[in-house]
């Protein structure tokens, strides 16, 4: 795709969708957009644009498409155990050991799509911390994804293929290949419709779980992004990112790794 249709295909999403492509990856996002092109049987922009404008359902399509809202409960299980095994009660010991003992955490799942992260760490906190008032935020730009993660689902059963039986028995309703997740702790999460890039964030996380969204992004949106977490931290508060994500100089940003994908804020 030449630089000229990627300027009227980025105008159009933004004005159709409200999303601006110019924090993208610009190559990655070009070569996603002819694919799709082609995979929806079009061989020109304005044509497929008049459609969509026609179809809601294909609307969806594309913002679904753009993005990129696969996910699942405990993502990369192993990384999960160091969550569970490691940090959150590190950050127990240290609310104890602060006079906040009382307190309930604070936590931000930053990019939750359909909600399987915040709900992951609400199974977690259910368990390793029961009955403290927890604020577990889970924000997206995508409303669709986030109407489905306030409903609790359904997500698919390949979505839940990391939670043990144990787990799935206590916490999902299951029919055939759809799960839903049914338990009381649905309402312990809130959820809230935020663009990364553009709105202003909460402040005082323990801890902020953000993986698999910065991927697609610029360098400079990524680090804009990581400088404005640092400012939603508490002091020691930690940042989890994705598997195949690094911050290279965390020191730049006021971070120190703290195991592998975590930093904390100095
Ligand atoms: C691949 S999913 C990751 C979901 C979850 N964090 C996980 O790892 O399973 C990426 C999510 O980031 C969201 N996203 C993309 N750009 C965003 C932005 N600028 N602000 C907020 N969310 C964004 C998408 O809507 C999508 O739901």
């Amino acid at each position: 795709m030449d630089d000229i249709v990627y300027e009227k295909v980025m105008h159009q999403v933004n004005k159709i969708l409200s999303i601006d492509l110019e924090s993208y990856k610009e190559e990655q996002m070009k070569r996603r957009l002819g694919s799709w092109l082609t995979r929806c049987g079009y061989e020109d922009w304005d044509a497929y644009f008049k459609f969509v404008l026609t179809s809601p359902e294909d609307l969806l399509k594309l913002r679904n498409f753009l993005t990129i809202n696969v996910t699942e409960f405990f993502r990369d299980r192993e990384r999960w155990g160091q969550i569970e095994e490691k940090i959150i009660p590190i950050i127990l010991q240290s609310h104890s050991s602060s006079g906040l003992k009382t307190e309930g955490l604070r936590i931000w799942s930053a990019g939750c799509s359909t909600g399987a992260e915040p709900y992951t760490l609400a199974i977690l906190l259910n368990e390793l911390a029961p009955n403290k008032p927890h604020y577990i935020l889970g924000t997206d730009l995508d409303k669709g994804a986030l109407d489905r993660a306030r409903a609790g689902g359904p997500y698919h059963i390949d979505e839940v293929k990391n939670v043990s039986p144990e787990r799935q028995k206590k916490y999902f309703e299951i029919e055939k290949d759809k799960a839903y997740f049914r338990s009381s702790i649905l309402k312990s999460v809130t959820f809230k419709e935020q663009n990364l890039i553009t709105d202003q964030y909460e402040k005082d996380f323990d801890l902020i779980v953000c993986r698999n969204v910065v991927i697609y992004f610029k360098n400079d949106a990524k680090n804009e992004i990581y400088k404005k977490f640092h400012g939603a931290l508490r002091k020691s508060g930690i940042l989890f990112i994705g598997g195949t994500e690094i911050i290279p100089r965390p020191n730049e940003f006021g971070y120190k790794s703290f195991g592998v994908s975590c930093y904390i804020k100095e």
